[in-house]
């Protein structure tokens, strides 16, 4: 059996472990928090039954992929019997940092390892381990299961076959790789967080209202969720962290966080996560707020 491990049992990870439980590796989920492990346990199994009570997998097969999952507070062991390593800890350079010089030492001869970074250029990361030809980015979008793209990046010293077997894996997981260059935000984020920033310059200057300017893009463009409401799924601080690395390595004044953005997270509001943001998220009920 194929093994990955997840480091890191946030959204992002909770959902990437989901994914590859599905298609029968065995999961490492490494997190030094036992609550974040719980969490993500708790949603995968939600997820899983509801695609059981949708007659896609039997209740046998939903329990076998939970079995796979393996969690754990540590991951020294762990790391040596994977073939590939998916980092998914907090947008924080320093953090990953931090993580990838800690892991060097653990790593098996053929290891390929991955981050889910949504915007720090990776060859900076990759430069910490002693086989930056077998480091790449996997960019999965929120949430994992649903979302087809996962954004493949090529970091300075990637190998092609690095390239090649990451890309076989995307497919088994049943979605689309797109292969972009390093640098940061990639392509995804550097499109989308123009717009979500300007989305809340528009607001700041009472151009129209959230839910206004939310359905603009919604109706007249068909986008699923405006990029406010989408602001508040992805999570107020996480968008402050993307931006600014962003305005820091772009030096474009287009990523400048907008000040309203830098208050809500300021003051607490952190977007669906803690029913606080743009709107008020009160269960499936979301009601603009008034700025
Ligand atoms: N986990 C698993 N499945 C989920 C899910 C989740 N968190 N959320 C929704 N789903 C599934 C539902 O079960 C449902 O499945 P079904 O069609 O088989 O019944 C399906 O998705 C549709 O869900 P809903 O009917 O509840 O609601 P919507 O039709 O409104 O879809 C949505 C929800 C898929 C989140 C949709 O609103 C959407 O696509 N929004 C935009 C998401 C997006 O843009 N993501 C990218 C964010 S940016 C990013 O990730 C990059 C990062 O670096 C910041």
């Amino acid at each position: 059996m194929k093994t990955v491990s997840v480091i890191g049992a946030g959204t992002m990870g909770a959902g990437i472990a989901q994914v590859f439980s599905q298609i029968g590796y065995h999961v490492h989920l490494i997190d030094y928090k036992q609550e974040n492990i719980d969490r993500a346990l708790q949603k995968i199994n939600a997820n899983l039954s509801k695609l059981t009570t949708k007659k896609v997998y039997t209740e046998e097969q939903k329990e076998a992929m939970l079995k796979c999952i393996q969690p754990s507070l540590i991951y020294n062991d762990l790391l040596a019997k994977s073939s590939l390593i998916i980092e998914c800890i907090s947008e924080d350079i320093e953090k990953k940092k931090k993580l990838f010089k800690d892991i060097n030492s653990h790593l098996s001869q053929d290891v390929i390892v991955a981050t889910n970074t949504s915007s720090i250029p990776i060859s900076g990361l990759a430069s910490l381990l002693d086989h930056p030809e077998r480091f790449i980015g996997m960019h999965f979008m929120n949430p994992v299961p649903v979302m087809k793209l996962v954004e493949v990046i090529r970091g300075k010293d990637t190998s092609e076959k690095t390239i090649a077997t990451i890309v076989a894996i995307v497919e088994e997981l049943n979605k689309a790789a797109v292969l972009v260059n390093d640098s940061p935000g990639f392509v995804a984020n550097r499109l989308l967080f123009a717009l979500i920033n300007e989305a809340v310059y528009i607001l700041q200057e009472k151009v129209a209202s959230a839910e206004d300017i939310d359905r603009i893009m919604k109706l007249g463009m068909s986008h699923p969720m405006g990029p406010l409401q989408l602001a508040d799924y992805i999570g107020l601080d996480v968008c402050l962290s993307i931006l600014e690395i962003m305005y820091e390595n772009l030096h474009q004044e287009k990523f400048k966080p907008c000040a309203l953005l830098t208050k809500l997270v300021e003051s607490g509001k952190l977007g669906m996560k803690n029913g606080n943001g743009f709107y008020q998220w009160n269960g499936m009920q979301i009601v603009a707020a008034n700025y």
